[in-house]
């Protein structure tokens, strides 16, 4: 028998970085590189031509170039991001890349989207810049890449595109990522071009583009793009909005599944892991993925606002508050909250609550229409919870006191504002300005949220018993229309009659 070796024998010569491949036993000799290397088929080419989203995209970049005609604009995709040790998380593309590519699901690791100021006539159509997608092409069966490189190598991740491939999908004209360097680098300078990147991207393009400018102040800039880009996607354009529906459709479906399950998800110690298992299910069989980690939050679990331990238990007499979306594969989230009473009945203090957020949405629908500014969606649900509160006798005042800015009580039950914008970000148009975002007028094609919600947890000593314990949120998403709007997430039961009607349909099938 041979013995194993002491730790005090082994050789500590070799670098930390490199001891991962300790554990390799992948043969080096020429015969057999020479082997692995030889004898496949040629390849088939993969796209056949451009994506639905290809001419949207290009008008979307026509409209950032106007707002930087001479500046050279840097947009990554971003590379993986380790969850631990060598394995990586899922890709997912930055969404400016996606936005402005119309590249979805896991594509492309390390690409990076380049618009080049082009005043000598090689623009793009109605562009004052020329679009280069440079990335890392599929390598050839003949490089060491095809068969040992586990993150982008052909046995281990499959065929990645090619240059063709992506320019037909994309519509964009590609390039090795091997001459971005040198792309970036042309004519950047104090008299030259401007070279602005979005900034948290990608650390190791953002690195190239700091050594490229050296300029002390083009951080501010870099925040203006991140800003243009955000408010670029305020106002979604047709194919945006036809993606919308396509992940709130897939949500709304997801949601029956939940119900389907509930019975499952009682009897399970960890039910409110059966309902963030069913949507997650649902979720990557249908779409990309969740748009966001499922909140499966029963009992006083929904006080929690963001819940997504989801490991309590599943009990009848209680509600249980599901908050999940499903991310289309064009990238494109849903985000939708509906309070369910696990079996099937609210009971009447549950009612109560619910119907009071119920109203404050109802509310809210109500004013956002064209013309309303996108606070008044907010104030008009925080009319309703004041009024509903101070009926209840919880406020230590009149609901208009407590509307007042220097009062406020309500907003100890609900502590998170009443919409956020919602796009390829489930919180999408993040870096927008103020003025921009709370303060703009509503347009036709903005979809947000409206998911009031009261949440009441049971050691609240300023609430009555029967409160304590309840959290309830009712969460849609909605479309600005020129002449009101439309409830994307209606065909989703909200009422709580409509919820429990629907309820008892899927659970006696
Ligand atoms: N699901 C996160 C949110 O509702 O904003
Ligand atoms: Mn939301
Ligand atoms: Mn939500």
């Amino acid at each position: 028998m041979s013995e194993q070796i002491s730790p005090e024998a082994a050789t500590d010569a070799q670098p930390l970085e490199s001891r991962g491949d300790n554990r390799s036993q992948r043969p080096s000799s020429a015969a057999f590189k020479a082997f692995i290397t030889s004898g496949w088929a040629e390849r088939a080419a993969a796209a056949t031509g451009p994506g639905a989203a290809a001419p949207f995209t290009a008008q979307r970049r026509a409209r950032l170039s106007a707002a930087f005609p001479d500046a050279r604009l840097v947009v990554p995709a971003g590379g993986f991001k380790v969850r631990s040790n060598d394995t990586d998380f899922r890709f997912r593309p930055h969404s400016a890349f996606a936005h402005l590519t119309g590249l979805g699901t896991e594509q492309e690791p390390d690409a990076v989207l380049v618009l080049h100021p082009a005043d000598d006539g090689s623009a793009d159509e109605g562009s004052a810049h020329r679009a280069v997608l440079y990335m890392r092409p599929l390598a050839g069966r003949d490089t060491e890449e095809f068969y040992s490189d586990s993150r982008y190598g052909e046995f281990w991740v499959g065929a990645r595109p090619t240059l063709e491939d992506l320019a037909a999908l994309t519509g964009i004209t590609t390039a090795h990522l091997d001459t971005l360097r040198d792309d970036l680098a042309k004519d950047v300078g104090a008299d030259g071009v401007r070279l602005l990147v979005v900034p948290g991207a990608d650390d190791s393009v953002e690195a190239v583009v700091e050594e490229i400018r050296a300029t002390e102040d083009a951080g501010q800039d870099d925040a203006r793009l991140a800003e243009a880009l955000s408010e670029l996607r305020l106002v979604k354009d047709a194919h945006e909005v036809e993606q919308m529906r396509v992940a709130v459709d897939s949500t709304i479906a997801g949601f029956a599944k939940i119900v389907r399950d509930l019975p499952v998800a009682v009897e399970h110690p960890r039910g409110e892991r059966v309902i963030e298992g069913t949507f997650g299910a649902h979720a990557r069989l249908e779409g990309n993925t969740v748009g966001y980690e499922t909140i499966a939050a029963a009992g006083e679990h929904a006080t929690t606002l963001h819940w997504t331990q989801n490991d309590g238990a599943v009990r009848p007499g209680d509600l249980v508050l599901v908050d999940a979306g499903v991310e289309a594969d064009s990238l494109y989230t849903a985000d939708v909250t509906r309070t369910l009473p696990v079996d099937g009945t609210f009971t009447d203090v549950q009612r109560r609550v619910y119907t009071a957020v119920l109203d404050a949405a109802d509310a809210a629908f109500a004013v956002a229409v064209p013309g309303a500014r996108f606070r008044d969606v907010h104030a008009a649900a925080m009319e309703v919870i004041a009024a509903r509160l101070a009926e209840w006798g919880l406020l230590p005042g009149t609901a208009e006191e407590s509307l007042d800015p220097e009062g406020q009580w309500h907003r100890r039950w609900m502590v998170h504002g009443t919409s956020h914008h919602l796009g390829l970000d489930v919180h999408d148009c993040a870096q927008a300005r103020r003025e921009m975002y709370l303060d703009a007028l509503l347009e036709p094609g903005m979809v947000f949220t409206i998911e009031p919600g009261l949440y009441f947890k049971s050691d609240d000593l300023a609430v009555p018993e029967e409160y304590r314990g309840i959290g309830v949120r009712i969460e849609d998403d909605v479309l600005v229309t020129a002449d009101g709007n439309e409830n994307l997430s209606a065909a989703l039961p909200r009422r709580p009659d409509d919820v429990e009607r629907w309820m008892a349909t899927i659970l006696q099938d």
